[in-house]
């Protein structure tokens, strides 16, 4: 999987390189490019951003600079047929979920596209939508970032780690939460079986694995009744 993320703080993606996503890097799984918006930037100062039409605070990212940057990412992609998606981190985008990371885990090439300030001309998405791009606008939630650098390293983390050969154990996958039923993941527990007089529920010393599979989805809909009442 290609992926290429434009931003003006380059390092704020540093991350990327360290833990399992480092190994997929090196082991030649992903191939992920970062990109300084400013290197498409006309000026002396390098500017990226101006003042909303319509007046109000803060500033907004110019199109003319998300335009060159992007043409320029997605030109190359039409040599090898590959469709890439581009995806805008903003928290007045449509929720990022699970079934999303697991959709885009199949795709190609991915570009994602990181506002800051007040965000970004919203007639980028529409021009790359218009055009034929696959565009998708997402928030991880209801609660506002600085800019979409830490939103997209949570969903390249998500998405990376449903690509085949990212994880070393992909049974780990099918039993976490949101996976199958999309409900929250049951307690789990290791040694010592007593700890600061906290015993490990009995049932999971038995060895009754049929027993112990019907307690574990009991505890996920009590969990998720308790917790997160909007899956069930
Ligand atoms: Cl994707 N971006 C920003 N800036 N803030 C957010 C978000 C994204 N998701 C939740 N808050």
């Amino acid at each position: 999987m290609r992926i290429d993320i434009v931003t003006v703080f380059p390092d704020y993606l540093l991350p990327l390189e360290l833990s399992l996503i480092g190994k997929a890097r090196a082991a030649g799984l992903l191939d992920v490019r970062i990109h300084d918006l400013r290197e498409w930037a006309t000026d002396r100062h390098r500017t990226v951003d101006d003042t909303p039409f319509g007046g109000g605070a803060g500033m907004v990212m110019r199109p003319d600079i998300w335009g060159s940057a992007l043409d320029s990412l997605l030109r190359h992609d039409d040599d090898d047929g590959k469709s890439p998606h581009l995806i805008f981190p903003t928290p007045s985008g449509q929720r990022f979920t699970q079934r999303i990371a697991e959709s885009l885990a199949t795709a190609e090439h991915l570009v994602f596209a990181c506002g800051r300030y007040e965000g970004i001309d919203s007639r980028v998405p529409q021009y790359y939508r218009e055009i034929g791009y696959s565009v998708s606008e997402f928030s991880l939630g209801d609660f506002v970032l600085n800019g979409g650098e830490a939103a997209v390293l949570a969903m390249i983390e998500a998405i990376t780690r449903l690509v085949p050969g990212v994880i070393g154990n992909p049974e780990s996958l099918a039993e976490e939460s949101f996976s199958g039923e999309g409900l929250l993941e049951y307690p789990i527990f290791t040694k010592p079986p007593v700890w600061r007089g906290m015993a490990v529920p009995e049932i999971l010393l038995s060895g009754h694995h049929a027993r112990i599979a019907a307690w574990r989805r009991e505890q996920s809909l009590e969990r998720t009744a308790d917790r997160r009442p909007d899956l069930l």
